[in-house]
């Protein structure tokens, strides 16, 4: 397609049209684009991002969102439902989450628009709670290396030290006596992933609560991936440990509706053991001419769309539903993790339940990425050391894609071990989100040179002439 995408077959609009387009054929060069795009990971061969991937249920999501999604839920006077919405939906994760178990605080929550969003407004109200006791000190947030880059950005954003704890390569969680060693008086929170992005992997939860209980600081728990498919594991017997309010010393917990929550984009939540640290990240300003202004977090107007989409789609599913779909997906996840386990010079990294990765010791692993991209495989690239990941979702769980995945991991191993043998370099490479062919350094030149590729051409118009 190239780098102007679909400007061989579409109008480029470079200003906006003085006459505007009919509804109807608007609507078809969307759906166009829609259902060719649809079509690539409708074969269930891209890890992750799609979390339901079932047209059927979209269609739902997509009239719940359209009563609503005109709707600005900053203004509740005009929007009761938004209060209705909104309020179940947080009941219900804190529900799953078993903030019924705890008995000396009043639990809270908040939906966000993602898990990065849970994750800054999390760090933002430890930073806030914090400011008084540290009266002007740095704060300081500590992650094991595998937390997610969210908490890198959040503490890049609020000026925060990010103190990163080494993980173990041989279990792929983190030693919370590495924690410890570097938490100190300006510490403001801890935190701990139920599972981790790069390995699915779920980090000492309990004595970390332990930790941040005897230490005086919070744990923030992020289950933004597996906040909304754990808790059906455990419920069928896998081996999950709890990770959630039942932990002491567990204070804040991110888990995602749009990812194993089966919502639309755009949709989360933060929840609180203590409403006292939900409130301290809320913004007031009460002299400005405009009115006294407030809002519960970072953002402003919000979509009353999302807020019906996430609550359809949690009402719709009710445990029953979700469980259902995690056992689909564990069994596929094992089934998945079988066929890399009987390749000995594959090595799974870690104890993962849904979502795994898996390196070579014997070869560069990317050379099995490379072959399974010609076969139409989507994974995400990891580093140090390359790894192959893959979050199992929904559109896997059809009849044959795993066992398509067997046969094709089989044939990639054959390749790899030809390609090494001949000294060949791999193609594919570690970019989080998709494995980009012909990137083989990591090195922070190219990382900027791929953004402003993407910001400066992705975004950009093709040449007048084009198009
Ligand atoms: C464990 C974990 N935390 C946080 C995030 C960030 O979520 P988002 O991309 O919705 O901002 C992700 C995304 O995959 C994740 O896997």
């Amino acid at each position: 397609m190239g780098d102007f995408p679909y400007a061989d077959r579409f109008t480029v609009n470079r200003t906006l049209p003085e006459q505007g387009r009919p509804r109807a054929d608007v609507l078809a060069e969307l759906h166009a684009m829609a259902e060719e795009e649809d079509a690539f990971w409708e074969s269930g061969k891209c890890s992750g991002t799609m979390y339901s991937g079932d047209h059927e249920h979209y269609r739902f999501l997509a009239e719940a969102f359209g009563d609503f999604a005109h709707v600005n839920v900053l203004q509740r006077d005009m929007c009761p439902s938004a209060t209705k919405l909104e309020g179940e939906i947080i009941a219900m994760a804190l529900d799953l989450m078993h903030a019924g178990a705890v008995e000396d605080t009043t639990t809270a929550g908040m939906v966000t628009s993602g898990g990065t969003g849970s994750i800054l407004h999390a760090v933002l109200a430890y930073r806030e709670q914090a400011a008084a006791r540290l009266n002007g000190r740095r704060p300081n947030f500590v992650k094991p290396e595998t937390g997610h880059p969210a908490f890198d950005k959040a503490c890049h954003l609020f000026g925060i030290e990010l103190r990163t704890a080494p993980v173990d390569p041989a279990n792929t969680v983190v030693d919370p006596a590495d924690v410890a060693r570097l938490v100190d008086r300006d510490t403001i929170a801890v935190m701990g992933s139920a599972g981790n992005y790069g390995y699915g992997t779920i980090d000492p939860i309990a004595e970390l609560g332990q930790l941040a209980l005897e230490r005086g600081v919070g744990l923030h728990v992020d289950g933004c991936l597996g906040g909304f498919i754990l808790p059906f594991g455990e419920e069928l017997g896998y081996d999950v440990p709890a990770f959630d309010f039942r932990v002491p010393g567990v204070t804040t917990i991110s888990a995602d509706t749009h990812k194993y929550g089966y919502s639309f984009k755009g949709s989360s939540t933060l929840l609180f053991r203590d409403k006292a640290l939900r409130n301290a990240q809320y913004f007031h300003l009460a002299g400005w001419s405009g009115g006294k202004y407030m809002s519960p977090g970072i953002e402003g107007s919000r979509s009353g769309g999302l807020l019906a989409a996430t609550w359809a789609a949690m009402v719709h599913y009710g445990r029953a539903g979700y469980r259902a779909h995690a056992q689909e997906i564990f069994a596929t996840a094992a089934s998945m993790m079988a066929a890399v386990r009987s390749h000995p010079e594959l090595r799974i990294m870690g104890h993962p339940t849904f979502c795994f990765s898996f390196t070579s010791d014997d070869f560069d692993i990317y050379h099995v990425a490379d072959r399974m991209r010609e076969r139409g495989w989507r994974f995400n690239g990891q580093q140090y050391p390359n790894a192959i990941h893959m979050a199992v979702t929904r559109p896997q769980t059809r009849p044959g894609v795993a066992e398509e995945f067997a046969t094709d991991l089989a044939e990639a191993v054959a390749y790899a071990r030809e390609q090494h043998a001949a000294g060949k370099e791999a193609f594919s490479s570690a970019i989080y989100g998709g494995v980009a062919g012909g990137l083989t350094t990591e090195v922070e030149d190219l990382i900027v040179a791929v953004m402003s590729d993407m910001l400066d051409i992705q975004q950009g118009l093709p040449p007048v002439g084009t198009g």
